[in-house]
């Protein structure tokens, strides 16, 4: 069992938490819950095993350990939603790191990557309006190795184990405008970081699952707005299944029964959103594929991406 204590302590200075992407007053929220933990040795016990956990499945990117954290010892009553998850990610972003550092993958990269748990941490906050996390299962993917930001835009490999082939597969975090440019240069700096650093493995292409690809979001909000030009990018793999959660999550940040009425209507997406579902509409996820010839090259006078 590691030091969790000492690990704690560690992780969780200002600077670190600056690092992994928490806002001021989510990193002193996780200074008073630290605190807490660090004089309960039942408590440290769980962000223990918990961490256990996740250094075993380092490396490990054949089947994402989503459910990880599916059992009581990370349930947490007193603190707050998925808080000893948390401290289990915090303590173990060295042990992923090093994994990084053995396939040569610089620190800056890293750290963007591993600062995606302060943007959960964030999305939480103003999904439920406090202090917590609900995406651990999301954060198992980077904390496996197999997650890294690149730009705008984060790719993680994944293995269709059906076809036994390997795709890069493409998030989009909320981290600003969509541009076509960023977009491309995000998949230029993918292809070529992934061909250096995972040469072990042969990629297909890119694969993308989400309510950004169901074309009914062109239709809404035009084919040259920012979301009009990357949905247009994929070709639609499979039928779509329902999307009416991630739409109403990803533009609003509200999980379970929403109220229409109580939702803002300030924007084009929003209006579109809450109006197919007045109507009776519903909104799908896509997965799409893109190969890597059909990635724009990089325009003339760019520095070469890596
Ligand atoms: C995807 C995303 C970056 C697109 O943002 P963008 O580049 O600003 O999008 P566009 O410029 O094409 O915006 C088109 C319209 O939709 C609005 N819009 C876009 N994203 C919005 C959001 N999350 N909430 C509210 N309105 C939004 C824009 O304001 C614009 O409307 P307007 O002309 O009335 O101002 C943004 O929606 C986002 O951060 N989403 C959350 C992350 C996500 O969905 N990831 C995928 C998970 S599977």
């Amino acid at each position: 069992m590691i030091a969790t204590a000492a690990r704690l302590t560690a992780a969780t200075t200002p600077e670190r938490l600056a690092a992994m992407g928490f806002r001021p007053d989510d990193a002193a929220d996780v200074g008073r819950l630290v605190e807490r933990v660090l004089t309960n040795e039942a408590d440290l016990h769980r962000v223990s095993v918990l961490a256990d956990r996740l250094i075993a499945q380092i490396g490990w990117f054949a089947e994402p350990a989503y459910e990880l954290f599916d059992h009581d010892l990370a349930r947490d009553e007193h603190y707050g939603a998925g808080t000893f998850p948390m401290l289990a990610l915090l303590i173990t972003a060295d042990d992923v790191v090093d994994f990084h550092r053995s396939r040569e993958i610089p620190d800056d990269v890293s750290w963007a990557t591993l600062a995606d748990l302060g943007q959960q941490v964030w999305v939480h906050r103003r999904t439920y309006g406090s202090f917590g996390l609900h995406t651990q299962g999301w954060m198992t993917v980077a904390w496996s190795g197999a997650l890294y930001a690149l730009g705008r835009l984060q790719f993680n490999l994944h293995s269709r184990t059906e076809h036994a082939d390997w795709w890069l597969s493409t998030h989009i975090p909320e981290t600003g405008p969509l541009t076509p440019e960023l977009v491309d240069d995000s998949f230029r700096r993918a292809q070529a970081f992934f061909g250096r650093h995972f040469s072990d493995y042969e990629f297909a292409g890119f694969l993308c699952d989400s309510w950004l690809l169901d074309p009914q979001l062109t239709e809404a909000l035009g084919p040259d707005t920012n979301m009009g030009r990357f949905q247009r990018r994929w070709h639609l793999n499979q039928p779509p299944r329902p999307g009416d959660g991630d739409a109403l999550f990803f533009t609003f940040r509200r999980r379970g029964d929403v109220d229409l009425d109580a939702l803002p209507q300030d924007t084009t997406l929003q209006r579109a959103i809450v109006g197919k579902l007045r109507s009776g509409g519903h909104w799908y996820c896509y997965q799409g594929s893109l190969g890597f010839d059909e990635v724009p090259p990089a325009p003339a006078g760019d520095g070469a991406a890596s």
